[in-house]
């Protein structure tokens, strides 16, 4: 979370005066005007708030026509719930490796591709656009669709689209951690009619028929989904946020440009695949070993994390996943489907090298976009200082 006070806390009293906190309402009809405006934002076609970033990837799997029998590239490097949203699909999660850009690496992903490989999710981690270009060259060639986990890169871009409007699908979060937040909250994004439709089905199967003319124009059957319903005091925050997305993206990015040409000649800074569209939260500084990488981020006086600390953000942290436990009860556990149960992957002995390796010698900084110039001279002297009192860097190495 970034920025949030008197804007979102208006918007939320206005919502409580109207006494209609319910989505379908007579009143202010904040979700209809925050979809309205995401549309707007993202230039995509359909919008639709939900209570989740994972609540947006199940729905869409869903919309895709996803199920049994199908398998779904995710990456090695990614929340849990990108996983978990193919299984709640039915569906067979396949993880590839990442690249040093710390996203889907397409060569590995086209390894893993077969007749039944039907979606990939390329998963913009920490604000880092994927390789959109050669995962899309990819899943044409193969007539595969694609689905952006975006749930980290809010407004982000790759080659001047948002992300999340690239592929079939995308799925943007707004829980408390991310670029904009309600608290909670998420959104599907699509230009497909049908993606979107079963999807308001799915993801609101109780109540769709009942409240409104939610159906009015929709041509897909009702059938029984689940429940993903957001409300108006989320959308109202969400509006409110999203007004400011633009603004924080531009400071994030310019403070981390700012930082990056400060340590750029001491630090090795790993590449991207799109700097311009990169969301800024994170500058990335990569090391040849763990020991030097836990050395600096020890000593370099700002926030900061190496990503091989951060548990369910790696796939050998997937525990319902690697032990392959699908739902509660056995009957309903996709990983034991007969369509599913022949060609499942062998996760607990299959290695993805790069992202282990990767993950534990880098540290990534955190950038603020309220920092001011002087924040960023003295975050830069505690950081040059600390790389340079480190003996083998990977950038000394790299220049011998
Ligand atoms: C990459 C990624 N995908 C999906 C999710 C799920 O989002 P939510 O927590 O809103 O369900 C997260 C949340 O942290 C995430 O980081």
């Amino acid at each position: 979370m970034f920025r949030i006070g008197k804007e979102e806390i208006d918007a939320v009293a206005r919502v409580i005066e109207s006494k209609n906190l319910f989505k379908i309402n007579d009143a202010m009809h904040e979700t209809e005007q925050c979809e309205e405006l995401m549309r707007e934002k993202f230039g995509v076609k359909r919008a639709l708030l939900v209570t989740s970033g994972m609540g947006a990837l199940a729905s869409a799997l869903i919309g895709m026509g996803i199920g049994p029998g199908d398998e779904v590239i995710v990456p090695a490097y990614t929340y849990i719930a990108t996983a978990m949203a193919v299984v709640a699909a039915g569906a067979v999660p396949v993880i590839v490796d990442i690249d040093e850009t710390y996203t889907m690496s397409a060569e590995k992903a086209a390894e893993k591709i077969n007749p039944r490989t039907k979606c990939i999710i390329p998963v913009h981690i920490q604000g880092f656009p994927c390789a959109m270009d050669e995962i899309k060259k990819l899943a044409d060639e193969n007539g595969i669709m694609i689905l952006e986990d975006a749930c980290q890169a809010d407004g982000g871009s790759y080659k001047g689209k948002r992300l999340g409007a690239i592929g079939n699908a995308g799925a943007l979060s707004f829980n408390q951690f991310k670029i904009i937040t309600a608290g909670e909250g998420g959104a599907l994004i699509t230009n497909d009619d049908k993606i979107y439709e079963r999807a308001l089905i799915y993801h609101d199967s109780s109540a769709i028929a009942f409240f409104g003319d939610q159906l009015k124009d929709v041509t897909e059957p009702q059938f029984c989904g689940t429940e993903f319903r957001t409300n108006e005091i989320s959308a109202a925050i969400l509006h409110q946020q999203l007004l400011k997305l633009d603004d924080i993206l531009f400071d994030l990015r310019k403070n981390k440009r700012a930082l990056t040409e400060l340590i750029g000649n001491v630090c090795r800074i790993s590449p991207s695949n799109d700097i311009e569209g990169d969301c800024g939260t994170t500058l990335p500084v990569v090391f040849k070993d763990e020991q030097s990488a836990r050395q600096f981020s020890a000593s370099i006086g700002v926030g900061n994390y190496l990503p091989i600390d951060t548990g369910k953000h790696i796939y050998d942290h997937w525990t319902a996943i690697l032990e392959k436990r699908g739902a509660f009860r056995p009957e309903m556990d996709p990983f034991r489907f007969p369509e599913n149960a022949d060609h499942l992957p062998d996760y607990k002995n299959e290695r993805y090298p790069v992202t282990l390796d990767l993950l534990a010698r880098t540290v990534f900084i955190l950038v603020d976009p309220d920092w001011t110039d002087n924040n960023i001279d003295e975050i830069s002297q505690g950081i040059i200082k600390a790389a340079k009192g480190l003996s083998h860097l990977a950038k000394n190495e790299k220049n011998k």
